[in-house]
């Protein structure tokens, strides 16, 4: 049966709860897998510490017009991400249509807790919490204890979940009158076998399971890969030309062509690529190291009912699960070191204890250091292993290796069997620990780049199984999806545009240059004349990282007048010198472009960069045309809300 569907196909929460005897609920609406994952945890930690029977499922597999007569009233717990403009996740959407529907008094019955996942450097942050929080309560559904809610921006997403979660779970201990059984033990969800062979031998060799346990790959009869492709499953795509763009002593950048021909997948300009990473060798060994694990293992693992998915296809090998499945090489979290208290060694155990305890003592002491979480395990132990920490307790409490996404820099007009992207690998070590985070696909697109280019690999920081028994990245393939944005050129080539992409968020910049230039290509360039002027404001740090350089030039050369690119290079004059001082230079112009209907694209840093810029554009607007700055702020949103002001930010 599909997912959360019982055995009778029902979508409905009351009979599948009933069906499979559970007495709490969790629903969960994510779009990347960080929601899944809290919502998991949350679960988790229910059972372990209460030996409730959770339920924890996808808002997406659910019809909820049974909401309101849930069994015993058990309380649900959402956990739900926000995404683009405060929108609700992808698969969410029938909740939402939902929610919109409600009317008061229709869930008097129900009581709830909700955590949200969100990012203040957006505009609405947490937006579809909110406003869960909002349709449930006007609907008469009782909040227990307060909305949670996790900034990514900030960088703070596990201390306000577990703040949260401490107070919720003190709050359901007296709402259901809960006791805490103090010798808890960690339990599965799944049943574990280890096998010395596999009964059908072909089957791990499959590059699905081989190196991607979390997909299955389906194939038609030509033995191509059939879709579609998306988080489920990628598309294992053959990269046909990568490059360095500019090398320095802390980054490099890397322009990677996947080809997409014949394969069912389609993008449009100014879409995102997703690419699946797969963790580097030195951080697999550490990790297989610190647990005293063995990579060779075969096991099987078995769901307990039929609310629970296999976070992965089984059987497969421990060696897999580590490089492709889990996310080893990303900052440990202070979550997770409580949950390994019971298995530390007795000399340290009561530094482990602190340690997950005080917030700020983590902070200084972990954090600061850049440590992963084998790093900070062998560290601590002086450089010892962990003996019985359980392997399922580990695939459990991991976040899973989820891909990256890029802004795609080519266009699909003119290019619609390669989707290009560029990346920057940062490689800058922690002073006194000299511990890199490892971004772990920007280093993978390096690697393959520097094999394909010049098959030497000794200088590298890290290194990847490039081999692999079935040669998947021998070749350089890499597994890839597209997901759709809504960064899109206007319709009408005569609306001019003004684009601003410092760094590599010039990357779909090129793509829309490359889209119209292919116009003009396709149409002739008597359809130059009534075509918008497009100015790219492009920032670098000096000539040496300013990216695609020649390229402009040969754009320019066909456009004409119609392109122009404005560098702000921040570090070759004493005073930085960035994309909006050039805004700012060029305000009248700026101004007459707007008038003109222009619309205006903002991609790279959320951080800093697109607040300065919206900032810029406002004073723009309200020097040229005398408005005030709260007038010229509410200009700009206008403009936002009418898809006239468009950022790609991250
Ligand atoms: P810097 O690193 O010299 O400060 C691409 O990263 C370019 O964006 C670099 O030239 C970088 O300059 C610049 N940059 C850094 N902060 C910025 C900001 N707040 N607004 C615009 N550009 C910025």
């Amino acid at each position: 049966p599909a997912l959360g569907v019982n055995s009778n196909g029902t979508r409905d929460l009351v009979e599948v709860l009933r069906d499979n005897d559970k007495n709490y609920l969790v629903l969960y609406g994510s779009q990347t897998g960080t929601a899944e994952d809290y919502a998991k945890k949350f679960g988790k930690e229910l059972t372990a510490r209460f030996q409730l029977r959770v339920m924890v499922a996808d808002l997406e597999h659910y019809d909820f017009d049974t909401l309101n007569e849930l069994p015993d009233n058990i309380p649900v717990t959402f956990v739900i991400s926000t995404y683009g403009e405060g929108d609700f996740p992808d698969g969410s959407v029938n909740f939402e249509q939902y929610l919109n529907e409600l009317d008061a008094e229709m869930l008097d019955n129900l009581r709830f807790s909700i955590f949200g996942l969100g990012n203040t450097t957006y505009e609405f942050f947490n937006g579809a919490a909110r406003k869960a929080l909002d349709k449930l309560q006007n609907a008469g559904a009782r909040l227990i204890g307060a909305l949670g809610e996790g900034d990514d921006g900030a960088g703070t997403t596990d201390e306000d979940y577990l703040t949260w979660k401490e107070e919720t779970i003190e709050l359901l201990q007296t709402e259901l009158d809960l006791s805490e059984d103090e010798d808890k033990q960690f339990e599965s969800s799944f049943g574990y076998t280890e096998l010395t062979t596999i009964e059908n031998n072909t089957s791990l060799g499959e590059p699905s399971k081989q190196y991607l346990p979390n997909a299955t790959l389906q194939y038609n009869s030509e033995g191509e890969q059939r879709g579609p492709f998306d988080l489920a499953q990628p598309y294992i795509a053959p990269i046909i030309k990568t490059k360095e763009l500019f090398q320095s002593k802390d980054r490099n950048c890397i322009h990677t062509e996947f080809d997409i021909s014949g394969s069912e997948i389609t993008y449009q300009t100014g879409d995102h690529l997703a690419i699946w990473p797969s963790n580097p060798d030195e951080a697999v060994s550490q990790f297989l190291r610190v647990f005293e694990l063995n990579p060779e293992t075969i096991f099987d693992l078995k769901a307990k009912d039929s609310t629970m998915k296999l976070p992965f296809l089984c059987p497969t090998t421990v060696g897999a699960v580590v490089r492709h499945y889990l996310e080893i090489t990303g900052p440990i979290s202070r979550q997770t070191l409580g949950l390994l208290v019971s298995y530390a060694p007795e000399s340290i155990k009561d530094h482990i204890i602190t340690l997950s305890k005080d917030k700020s003592l983590f902070a200084s002491e972990i954090l600061a250091s850049k440590f992963n979480l084998a790093d900070a395990l062998l560290s601590l132990n002086n450089g010892q292993t962990w003996s019985g920490v359980p392997w399922l307790l580990l695939i459990e409490m991991l976040p899973k290796l989820s891909p990256r996404y890029y802004s795609i820099s080519s266009s699909s007009l003119s290019e619609p069997n390669t989707i290009h992207a560029t990346s920057i690998v940062e490689n800058t070590p922690n002073d006194t620990t000299g511990i890199n985070t490892i971004g772990v696909t920007t280093n993978l697109l390096r690697n393959i780049q520097l094999v394909k280019t010049q098959g030497d690999l000794t200088s590298l920081p890290v290194h990847y199984d490039l081999e692999g028994p079935r040669g998947l990245f021998a070749n350089g393939q890499l597994p890839i999806h597209v997901r759709h944005s809504t960064f899109r050129l206007p319709k009408d080539n005569s609306i001019p545009v003004i684009m601003i992409g410092p760094g590599t968020g010039v990357a779909p910049f090129r793509g829309f240059v490359r889209e119209r230039f292919a116009e003009i290509k396709r149409d002739g360039s008597d359809s130059l004349e009534k075509m918008g002027k497009m100015v790219l404001f492009y920032g670098s740090r000096d000539n040496d990282d300013y990216l695609y350089r020649d390229e402009w030039v040969e754009y320019s050369k066909t456009l004409e007048d119609k392109f122009e690119i404005d560098v702000a290079l921040s570090r070759v004059q004493e005073q930085k010198i960035y994309v909006q001082h050039r805004l700012a230079e060029r305000k009248e112009e700026i101004s007459q472009l707007l008038q003109k209907g222009a619309y205006v694209y903002v991609c790279g840093d959320a951080k800093r960069m697109a607040k300065d810029v919206q900032h810029a554009i406002a004073n723009i607007l309200s020097e040229t045309k005398g408005l005030t700055e709260s007038e010229a702020q509410e200009v700009v949103k206008a403009m936002k809300v009418a898809g006239k002001y468009q950022e790609d930010i991250w």
